[in-house]
């Protein structure tokens, strides 16, 4: 692949090189789970009826969002070091979510994907952020419900606020995962990423605006 993907290109990307390359990469269960994420999130863009643009972002990013999940937190510390990328405090704490942030940096100089969309909506799958975009949003689900590799319990409980005929219905799941992981998290006694609270507390405020707007 020698063309660089900007955002007047998506549609042309190369999804079958894209997997090729991605297999070299990923392990067994961790490339099927990406293969699942891919079709997960093209799924949804289809269903919430995206632009053709943004059902094709889902789908990149849904296939690539783990491309850095081997690496050790050394290795990701190394990687952001040699390339520039910004490690704050949190992020020593919490090292799973750095593999965002270097996969995201991995393709764009590996794959050429320039697409700003695709690139923020794999670096926050992990964590969310406040004000995420739908393709973001997307991906972030598709993650979480991906049919090969997670558990279908927790799948059923997070699709039951999938309305398609309702894009908004992504705040109400956005809600479900967020809420969730932050009560796993305190169970488990682990650091909470700030960025994991603000995008619950910005899904939230979504919610009791369409609430209020309603009433
Ligand atoms: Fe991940
Ligand atoms: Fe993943």
């Amino acid at each position: 692949l020698t063309e660089t993907i900007y955002p007047s290109h998506i549609l042309q990307f190369d999804l079958a090189m894209a997997k090729e390359w991605l297999s070299q990469r990923l392990s067994g269960e961790r490339f099927v789970h990406s293969l699942g994420a891919h079709e997960k999130a093209a799924e949804l863009a289809e269903k919430f009826q995206l632009s053709l643009e943004d059902c094709r972002r889902a789908a990149i990013a849904g296939l690539l969002h783990d491309t850095a999940k081997l690496l050790s937190p050394s290795e990701l510390y190394g990687y952001c070091d040699e390339h520039g990328l910004e490690v704050h405090e949190i992020d020593r704490q919490t090292p799973q979510t750095l593999h965002p942030f270097v996969g995201a940096d991995m393709v764009r100089r590996l794959l050429h994907i320039e697409d700003a969309e695709v690139l923020d909506a794999i670096r926050y799958h992990t964590t969310g952020r406040a004000g995420m975009s739908r393709v973001e949003q997307i991906v972030y689900i598709a993650d979480k419900i991906e049919g090969n590799t997670r558990n279908p319990l927790y799948v059923q409980k997070v699709t039951a606020n999938l309305n398609f005929r309702d894009v908004r219905s992504l705040d109400a799941t956005m809600r479900f995962i967020l809420d969730s992981t932050i009560t796993f998290l305190i169970d488990k006694s682990q650091i909470i990423h700030p960025r994991t609270i603000e995008a619950r507390n910005d899904v939230l405020a979504r919610l009791k605006k369409l609430q209020s707007s309603k009433a």
